[in-house]
């Protein structure tokens, strides 16, 4: 692999490592975004190569994203801090949010500097810095997350709040203390808060020929955050203590499907294990 640039690629904005595949930037080329460099766009295609899905699996990803948010916008909620939000393409939490409840507030924290670059820009476009707003941090710092997030003024912590940690928790390891790393984020909300996630699993998955997905995990080791995948019960564990919103932990293509439309999990409409996406949303009582 080369970390050659491009002469398409934009110059890269300081804090961006070029010298290794990206997954914010990787995810985003999947998605048809343009916030990627060569050293992305190879990577990608080398996935690509080993699981011909992957670009319509981030699809379904994202609009699992959707069909969360604006099922918790439906119930009421009208703030949102969204960690490991990612360079903001189509159906951004913020943008479905808002268009149900036109107060609603999002606090967005990536650990990647170009998928916050784009989010302030994207703020700024739109002239909503201010009601939204963005941080760069890593999810593994509850305390400094949640301090951070209460000073940008964006989020009142004495009001229902929807964390979202969708296409995140796989990037943690299972040496790391995940569990109570939840749980911390968990502690500081409210009650009447929800929890939206998804994860990654080989539980109950079945397998199509030109399917090497062990493969794409070995790839992913060179990436700037290899991912790991969970069992159902490890993912179930994490919404402890709260109440599952039906149908309780799902594959994410079939979540909710009432609540958009949703052409890549229709896709998968015979066969939604084939993802190998779980999802679920959990209230605080
Ligand atoms: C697969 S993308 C998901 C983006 C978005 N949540 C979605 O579902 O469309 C994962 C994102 O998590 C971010 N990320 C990975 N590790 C992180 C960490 N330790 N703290 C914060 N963000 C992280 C990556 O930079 C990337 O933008």
């Amino acid at each position: 692999m080369t970390t050659q640039h491009d002469p398409i690629d934009p110059v890269a904005p300081e804090g961006v490592d070029l010298e290794r595949p990206n997954v914010a930037r990787v995810y985003d080329w999947f998605l048809g975004g343009s916030a990627n460099w060569a050293i992305d766009r190879e990577f990608g295609s080398q996935v690509l190569k080993q699981f011909p899905e992957v670009k319509t699996f981030a699809r379904v990803g994202r609009d699992f994203l959707g069909r969360g948010v604006g099922y918790l916008a439906r119930q009421g909620i009208t703030q949102f801090l969204d960690i490991g939000s990612g360079v903001p393409t189509v159906g951004n939490v913020h943008q479905i949010a808002s268009a149900i409840n036109p107060d609603s507030r999002v606090v967005y924290v990536d650990i990647e500097p170009v998928a916050v670059a784009h989010s302030q820009l994207l703020l700024e476009r739109e002239g909503l810095l201010g009601r939204h707003a963005v941080l760069q941090g890593d999810v593994r710092d509850p305390a400094d997350i949640w301090k951070r997030a209460l000073e940008t003024g964006v989020i009142d912590p004495r009001q229902p709040i929807g964390l979202v940690l969708v296409g995140l928790l796989y990037f943690l390891g299972p040496d790391e203390p995940v569990y109570e790393m939840v749980q911390r984020y968990l502690d500081f909300l409210p009650s009447g808060s929800y929890f939206l996630s998804s994860h990654l699993t080989e539980d109950g998955v079945t397998r199509k020929e030109g399917d090497n997905r062990e493969n794409v995990q070995e790839l992913y080791k060179k990436t700037s955050a290899p991912f790991h995948l969970r069992s159902r019960a490890e993912f179930t564990a994490f919404f402890d203590g709260l109440e599952l919103v039906e149908p309780g932990i799902d594959w994410m293509a079939t979540w909710h499907l009432d609540e958009a439309d949703s052409r890549a999990s229709d896709r998968f409409a015979d066969d939604p294990t084939f993802t190998g996406g779980l999802g679920g949303l959990g209230r605080k009582p």
